[in-house]
């Protein structure tokens, strides 16, 4: 049943975690089978969309049946990686860093925060839940031989290039990057950028046209 997942568009794998949200929310309901008509209401793909969305990875359907929750947010679950372990370190430990180290989800979703890393000695020796501010100079040494996964830059935009630079001499495998800031990595890194301001424009575009 399952193919192996070459070539889905990233059109598909950025839907994937709407699925996976929703079908949490149905296992926390008890419901076990759903249809993809029914899933195509509560999530507003349609249905036709839904079956080729996961058609990509194999089609977990039986026709007359519809999905198995369970099972599919398993496989999904599984797609995304989310059963897998990811070292995760922090550069930046203001506001947002902090903020990002205190929110417990992401651990028990497998993203382990080792440590945050702050060039402000004010903030160098914090704890965030059990998480260390330590020293930026420290990075490099902390970080040895600790197969460090994902480096999340929290830093000021001015600073964001000279961060992922650093991130990817780690080696990092893969940056997410809250800062305004687009910044330049090797195609070998995977980078996910936030911009939450552009969201946040979106809305002010749309409240503006609605008037
Ligand atoms: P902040 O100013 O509170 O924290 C940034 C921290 O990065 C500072 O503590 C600073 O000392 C540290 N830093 C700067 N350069 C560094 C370096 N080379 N090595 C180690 N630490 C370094 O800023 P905040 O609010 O946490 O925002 C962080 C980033 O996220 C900014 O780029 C901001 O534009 C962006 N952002 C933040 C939002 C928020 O809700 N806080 C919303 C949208 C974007």
């Amino acid at each position: 049943m399952k193919k192996e997942v070459k070539d889905v568009s990233m059109a598909v794998i950025r839907r994937l975690p709407k699925y996976h949200r929703l079908l949490k929310e149905l296992m926390e309901k008890d419901v076990t089978r759903i249809s993809s008509k029914e899933l195509s209401t509560m999530i507003g793909f349609t249905a036709s969309q839904i079956r080729q969305d996961l058609n990509c990875f194999g089609g977990f359907g039986q026709q007359g049946y519809g999905y198995d929750v369970g099972e599919l947010y398993n496989e999904i679950s599984r797609i995304l990686g989310l059963t897998s372990h990811y070292n995760t370190i922090i550069i930046g430990a203001g506001n947002l860093g902090q903020a990002i180290a205190n929110y417990s989800n992401f651990e028990k979703k497998g993203f382990h925060i080792m440590a945050l890393f702050e060039k402000n000695p004010r903030l160098v020796g914090l704890q965030i839940r059990d998480i260390p501010v330590l020293d930026v100079d420290e990075l490099g040494s902390y970080c040895e031989g600790k197969n460090i996964e994902i480096g999340v830059i929290c830093t000021n935009k001015e600073s964001a290039q000279d961060v992922a630079d650093v991130l990817v001499n780690l080696p990092v495998k893969a940056i997410w990057n809250f800062a305004p800031a687009d910044i330049i990595v090797p195609d070998s890194i995977v980078l996910e950028n936030v911009h939450l301001s552009d969201s946040l424009y979106i809305i002010s575009y749309l409240l503006k046209n609605q008037e």
